[in-house]
């Protein structure tokens, strides 16, 4: 049995849709990450999860059991949202134990639970101090130990560490993700940023428009996008496009001839227009390769490897290089294209062929 469960729920803001019928089941345990562009609906359906925000119609269970209408502090979830907003007047002791104390647990039982969030949290230096006189990543995991003391059934986080410069939020990430298996505690969250999403998750889910467009493993979604909409949105740089045809067993792009491996040509088969796929990092070498010349148009050296950014056959292209590439901006030059990792869409409806 799932853990949690969103049956067909929708969202109507007046007369704007935002949700159609969205269905997803978590099992006990998972971290799930919603991932897609702003707007796409993740903080909606976070909120209708946690009882923040009343769905139009559907319903939701955790544990089995209806929570559809009870209110948020009936459901044994906790939320750390993106902006922390700690009590500028307490302690680190006393924000941790601030929801406890309303709820009326016994004293000792806060302190026990406070000292037990902060040792996780690696706040125990800090349970006396102010937030004011806390870095950003500090408050943020005294969110956190918020959530935490509470001792849910379920996490919720959105979007907690956008607040934090690149460095800490790598930092926190790890963090999170590692509390998280060390406490079991199922956990839904929210991203922006595909990158987190691959790295915490141990399924991420694809929103766009509040459709989910994929839901799977990070290492899934990277190797067999279910859709060009999937397959651009995760990998950094992005996949490479291209308006192709497929002849005689390879892609046709111009005048250019790429042979695809024997048993991907006869799956495809021949194809009038084809979208044509590749990342950046596969034009290296491998068992099946395949000669493109390109144009680069910017040189970007990374140190552990160089991007070329320019043109193929008239259309946008990025390459991801080993550093000693000899690339001259202008100059026409040739990657090698692994094309056992090739992707097919069609023109029309996206979806992978
Ligand atoms: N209270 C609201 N009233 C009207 N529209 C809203 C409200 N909350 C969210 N929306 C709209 O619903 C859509 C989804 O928003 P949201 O769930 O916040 O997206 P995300 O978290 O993915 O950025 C957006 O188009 C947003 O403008
Ligand atoms: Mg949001």
């Amino acid at each position: 049995m799932s853990h949690v469960e969103l049956e067909a729920i929708t969202k109507s803001f007046g007369a704007v849709n935002v949700l159609p019928p969205l269905s997803l089941s978590i099992d006990r345990g998972e971290f799930v990450v919603l991932v897609g562009p702003s707007g796409c609906g993740k903080t909606t359906t976070l909120r209708i999860l946690a009882g923040l925000e009343t769905a139009s119609s559907g319903r939701v269970r955790i544990d089995g059991r209806d929570v559809t209408d009870e209110r948020p502090g009936a459901r044994d979830i906790s939320m750390v949202f993106q902006n922390y907003a700690l009590y500028p007047h307490m302690s680190v002791r006393q924000n941790i134990g601030y929801a406890m104390k309303v709820h009326g647990t016994p004293a000792t039982e806060i302190a026990a639970r406070v000292t037990e969030a902060a040792r996780l949290l690696s706040l125990d230096p800090y349970l006396d101090r102010k937030p004011r006189n806390l870095s950003g990543g500090q408050r943020q995991r005294v969110a956190i130990g918020r959530a935490l003391v509470r001792q849910p059934a379920v996490f919720l986080f959105d979007e907690p560490l956008s607040n934090l410069d690149a460095k800490l939020r790598v930092e926190m990430r790890t963090e999170i993700k590692m509390l998280q298996r060390r406490l079991g505690t199922t956990a839904v969250y929210v991203t922006h940023d595909q990158v987190e999403a691959m790295t915490m998750a141990d399924r991420v889910v694809v929103m766009r428009a509040g459709r989910i467009e994929q839901a799977a493993e990070p290492i899934t979604l990277y190797e067999r996008p279910a859709n060009r909409f999937v397959a651009n949105f995760i990998g950094s740089p992005a996949m490479n496009f291209f308006a192709a045809r497929i002849e005689r067993g390879a892609v046709r792009l111009g005048a250019q001839v790429l042979p695809l491996p024997p048993d991907e040509a006869r799956r495809i088969g021949d194809r009038d227009r084809v979208v044509f796929g590749i990342r950046p990092e596969h034009m290296r070498h491998s068992t099946h390769e395949a000669d493109l010349t390109l144009t680069p148009r910017a040189i970007e050296p990374l140190g552990a490897h160089t991007l070329l950014l320019g043109e193929a056959e008239g259309q946008k292209i990025t390459a991801q290089v080993d550093p000693r590439f000899p690339a001259v901006p202008d100059q026409p030059a040739t990657v090698t294209l692994d094309m056992t990792q090739a992707h097919f869409f069609d023109p029309e409806t996206e979806a992978r062929l």
